[in-house]
């Protein structure tokens, strides 16, 4: 029925008959001349309607906004002093000699072009606001960044192998969503949080290099690069060591970026987790922001001022500074407004210096009310150790560890992304690393017992395996992250490929025998059966897709995301179901009238 997509039209066609076929995007009747522009899946084309041609112009004149139309007509020159530079067939227009309505609309709830859209307006109406421009090219940019990855690593030799989505939970650290068995009673089903278990399972079973482009499941807080139900490119390898395993992964990600976006990452550097948290606060730090840490716990173990000294001596404690160039022309509400900034992180309050001489040392020199309370040696460290000079800010945070270092690390990039470009401490473009060398462990203060950093199944650095039974918190893994601008797109590490080691390390998370026996006997049993040396990583698809298009959130590369609430508003997911539904299910609900 059509000869062209309308976006594609161009000056090549001069004097052709065309039909084509799409919606009416705009009309706009200029005294006597009707206008159309027809919108397809390749852009827009200006179509003309003459009163000359009296049935097509009445079929026009009765179009409304998002009708699907057919239009056939002849391709001429625009007017001078009309032609549209942003668009293909901007130097052209058709004059339409038939139209056809395929179909009648009513009116959408927004216009197409309309940028100012609430995102809940946008998620109600996902089929309109997929029509629009932007969304079309994030998904088309997804789909080749897929294909890329497939050609890519069937290059390498990975094959393709899907794994359940009803399955036991492998625990990932997010809570699981569950599926009720309708044959056995009581019993459960969760969705994958990953592959991980299965992977590594193909592996014993000696398909050397998998690969799996997935939907996982995690019942966790969100936020702008979470959803509950997200997209992994999850990759596994035998007999490869980290170094190896990073390589393959890094140059498909330089791959990926250069052909789909004509991005060169360059070589990624590598930075060990301890320098990341020590120097940035972070384990995924936004190296385009170049503002850096400065130690000051050291030396503020005896100064006057409580707030730094009782931090400097506390266990577990820590008193950074954040020198921020030219920052002394920040006016008292930017600062009331960042120590509010902070206070989400727990900071209970934000000092400051101003550097207004660095020879003079003292109140005169250096404006802040905390100048006084600080001793002649700490003023001293801290000007030569930020290399303060006259005109910066330098910010206090001074807390535990892990306060100090969320605060004052969120402190960073906000100050980075909004003053940086102006400041000098921005630059654009792409900042990848590897994050490397990360710990077994971490605490947990609340629960009083260690968790894994990564996943249980990582592999101790070989000389660290004594740790793991005398001093976890030291114990480091064979785990590497791949970070871009401050996202963590991917993370993997090498696995424990021998069940007594495996056994040690549930030993160390406080996982006992007969618990680990419960949860992953069939893995325990199966990396005694000849279980390869292995391990892979991760990539978050829909992290990775968000970053090229320059998106805020990646619910803008997902057609059918959740909201911040883990609901679908154009399908009202989740909704309740009928009692013959839940009495099959075994399912009796201990709120019989939920709200949905
Ligand atoms: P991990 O939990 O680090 O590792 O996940 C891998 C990558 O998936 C992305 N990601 C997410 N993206 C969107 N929404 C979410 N809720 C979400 N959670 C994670 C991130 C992350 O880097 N099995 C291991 C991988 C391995 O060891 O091979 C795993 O799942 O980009
Ligand atoms: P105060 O002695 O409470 O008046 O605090 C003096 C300065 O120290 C103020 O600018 C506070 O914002 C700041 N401050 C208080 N607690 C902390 C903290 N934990 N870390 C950094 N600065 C703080």
């Amino acid at each position: 029925m059509r000869t062209d997509y309308c976006g594609l039209i161009d000056k090549r066609f001069l004097g052709q008959t065309v039909t084509i076929q799409g919606w009416a995007h705009r009309r706009r009747d200029h005294g006597g001349v009707i206008f159309i522009d027809l919108r397809d899946r390749e852009g827009m084309v200006q179509v003309v309607i003459d009163p000359d041609t009296p049935e097509a112009f009445k079929t026009a004149d009765s179009s409304r906004s998002e009708y699907v139309l057919q239009i056939t007509g002849v391709v001429r020159d625009r007017p001078a002093g009309t032609t549209n530079k942003n668009l293909i067939s901007g130097e052209i227009e058709i004059l339409a000699k038939d139209i056809t309505v395929l179909n009648t609309a009513v009116t959408p709830p927004f216009q197409i072009d309309d940028e100012n859209l609430s995102e809940t307006v946008r998620l109600q109406n996902r089929v309109i606001d997929l029509r629009r421009a932007p969304m079309q090219k994030n998904l088309r940019l997804r789909y080749k960044v897929s294909l890329l990855v497939r050609n890519f690593l069937d290059t390498q030799g990975f094959i393709d192998i899907e794994t359940p989505m009803l399955t036991r939970s492998t625990p990932e650290g997010a809570r699981d969503y569950l599926v009720p068995s309708r044959v056995h009673d009581g019993l459960f089903f969760a969705l994958p949080q990953s592959p991980q278990l299965f992977k590594q399972l193909l592996m014993v079973a000696g398909f050397d290099r998998y690969y799996q482009i997935t939907k996982c499941f995690r019942d966790e807080d969100l936020r702008a690069d979470r959803q509950p139900e997200f997209t992994q490119i999850d990759i596994e390898t035998s007999f490869l060591n980290e170094e190896e395993i990073m390589d393959i992964t890094e140059s498909m990600a330089k791959h990926v970026f250069k052909e789909a976006i004509g991005v060169d990452l360059g070589d990624f550097p590598r930075m060990q987790y301890d320098d990341a948290m020590f120097l940035y606060g972070s384990d995924k730090p936004d190296l385009r922001v170049t503002l850096k840490f400065t130690e000051l716990t050291d030396v503020m173990k005896d100064v006057p001022f409580k707030v730094f000294s009782g931090a400097a001596n506390m266990e577990g404690g820590r008193v950074v500074a954040l020198r921020v160039p030219g920052g002394a022309s920040f006016s008292r509400s930017e600062i009331d407004a960042y120590t509010q900034f902070v206070s989400i992180y727990g900071a209970r309050g934000l000092a400051y210096i101003k550097i207004n001489d660095v020879t003079q040392l003292n109140e005169t020199g250096l404006q802040s009310p905390i100048v006084k309370n600080l001793t002649p040696e700490s003023l001293a460290a801290i000007v030569e150790r930020t290399g303060a000079q006259d005109g910066d800010i330098v910010f206090f945070g001074a807390d535990k560890l892990k306060i100090v270092n969320e605060a004052i690390g969120a402190l960073r990039l906000k100050i980075g992304h909004e003053k940086g470009e102006a400041g000098g401490y921005f630059t654009k473009g792409w900042k990848p690393l590897w994050v490397i060398d990360f710990p077994m462990f971490e605490y947990d203060e609340e629960d009083k017992r260690w968790n894994a950093c990564h996943h249980p199944f990582t592999s101790p650095k070989v000389e660290h395996v004594e740790l793991l039974k005398t001093d976890p918190g030291k114990c480091k893994a064979r785990a590497y992250d791949m970070v871009l601008n401050g996202w963590e797109v991917g993370g993997g590490s090498v696995r424990i490929h021998r069940a007594d080691t495996q056994s040690t390390v549930f030993d160390a998370l406080g996982i006992g025998e007969e618990e680990a026996r419960n949860k992953f006997g069939f893995l325990l049993d199966n990396l005694q059966y000849g279980a390869p040396p292995h391990g892979g990583l991760a990539f978050g698809l829909d992290r990775l897709v968000t970053l090229m298009t320059g998106a805020e959130s990646i619910r803008d590369v997902i057609a059918f995301p959740k909201t911040q609430r883990a609901q679908c508003l154009l399908t009202n997911a989740p909704n309740s179901v009928d009692e013959k539904q839940l009495r099959e299910l075994h399912i009796r609900l201990r709120n019989p009238t939920p709200l949905a």
